[in-house]
């Protein structure tokens, strides 16, 4: 039997790095994932809908009040879809919303309400890598259980060589990946525990009879 495809909600941030996703959308189609792609406004400057929307084969979404074309609002009907949110590039200021609770935007509304792991790929200029609100901000979102890649030390957009750069994206498709499968594992435990649970309650439960 064919393979369930897996959803993936690939949330893309105004980096430079941008175009890379691209480059991930293509491998994890390869690897028979549906890629949905949530585009921040600013990611919008760096990169077209229509280039993403052409490789995933789905709507890219950059607007939460856009009509929706279901009954059911965009943002909760993809965060339930999700087996995994991965934001690749990850902009500082889409870690510093995460970490504060933000919502005002498409992306951060679906990955507070989705369930599934949220996996990021940090990339941005090392000064503000290393900036301690953004550090800080990383090391509350891990600890909260939020997943990270890099970022890497490699070529910057401001000449420099330093860390900041996005992490190789055959990495980050590993990465996503190796979560996936890990939640799909999980929600089979999850579903059977609750069939055990059912079945242990209805064999205690007494039996009535129809009197008379
Ligand atoms: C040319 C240019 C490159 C940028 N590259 C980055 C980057 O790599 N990482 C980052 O965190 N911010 C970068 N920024 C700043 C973000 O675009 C800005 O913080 C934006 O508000 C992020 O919005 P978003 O997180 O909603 O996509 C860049 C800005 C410009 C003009």
């Amino acid at each position: 039997m064919r393979e369930a495809k897996k959803t993936i909600i690939l949330g893309v941030t105004g980096s430079i790095a941008a175009y890379k996703s691209c480059e991930i959308i293509t491998a994890l189609a390869k690897d028979s994932v549906d890629v949905h792609v949530l585009l921040t406004k600013e990611a919008g400057q760096f990169i077209t809908p229509l280039t993403l929307q052409t490789l995933s084969h789905n709507k890219v979404i950059t607007d939460m009040f856009e009509l929706p074309t279901e009954w059911n609002p965009v943002h909760t009907a993809l965060a339930d879809k999700a087996e995994l949110v991965l934001i690749a590039p990850a902009s500082a200021n889409i870690i510093g919303k995460l970490a504060n609770g933000i919502c005002d935007d498409i992306l951060s509304c679906v990955i507070f309400a989705t369930k599934a792991p949220v996996l990021i790929a940090p990339a941005m200029n090392e000064k503000m890598y290393k900036h301690k609100v953004v550090q800080e901000n990383i090391t509350k979102l891990k600890k909260i259980g939020y997943n990270f890649i890099g970022p890497i030390k490699g070529s910057l957009a401001c000449g420099c060589v330093d860390i900041g750069h996005l992490a190789e994206i055959k990495d980050i498709v590993n990465e996503a990946k190796r979560l996936l499968s890990a939640f799909a594992n999980n929600e089979q435990t999850d579903r059977s525990l609750r069939r055990a649970t059912r079945r242990r309650l209805s064999t205690r439960m007494p039996k009535y009879t129809k009197a008379g």
